[in-house]
């Protein structure tokens, strides 16, 4: 039987289930860390449910109050990987934020997350900046896209 995907938007503390998922997170943000982040900003957190078990989110906010809405975090559970879950969960915000009247979305991620390089490459982003860091693998690389 096929599996049933649905994107919505969730509470907070399904994406920190989400989070305790990823592999590649050594100490996972929790509750009160995402809520910190973005309080005094407008905010989407999406979450990508396969059979209703929450797999994959997207967390984002309006950090740099110029326009553009700042995709903060992804992840998706590495058993539901390659499912296509951030690409409609990206899909997602880029609506939403459309709707809203942002003009663009800013990424920020490390060299080493390969996989989300290959997704934002894909879907149209372009590099703005390298945030160079000791170790090659942890530079900070900046992306956006225009909507
Ligand atoms: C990055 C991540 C969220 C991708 O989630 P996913 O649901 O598997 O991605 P999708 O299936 O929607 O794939 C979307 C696109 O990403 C790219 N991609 C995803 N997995 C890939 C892989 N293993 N190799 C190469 N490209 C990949 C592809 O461009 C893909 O598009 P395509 O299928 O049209 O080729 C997931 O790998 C993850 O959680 N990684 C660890 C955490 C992380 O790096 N988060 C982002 C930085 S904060």
């Amino acid at each position: 039987m096929s599996q049933k995907i649905t994107i919505k938007e969730a509470p907070i503390e399904e994406v920190v289930k989400v989070n305790a998922t990823i592999v590649e997170f050594d100490a996972p943000y929790q509750k009160d860390y995402f809520e910190n982040r973005y309080k005094d900003a407008e905010r989407l957190i999406v979450v990508a449910y396969v059979d209703d078990q929450p797999a994959g989110y997207v967390v984002g906010y309006d950090k740099f109050k110029d326009g553009s809405f700042y995709c903060w975090m992804a992840g998706v559970n590495p058993s539901f990987r390659k499912l296509g879950l951030l690409k409609e969960m990206m899909d997602y915000e880029d609506k939403w934020a459309k709707e809203k009247g942002y003009n663009k979305i800013k990424a920020k991620t490390r060299n080493n997350r390969r996989e989300m390089l290959a997704y934002l490459v894909k879907y149209g982003f372009f590099f703005t900046e390298v945030i160079q860091k000791p170790n090659i693998n942890d530079n900070r690389v900046l992306l956006e896209k225009e909507l």
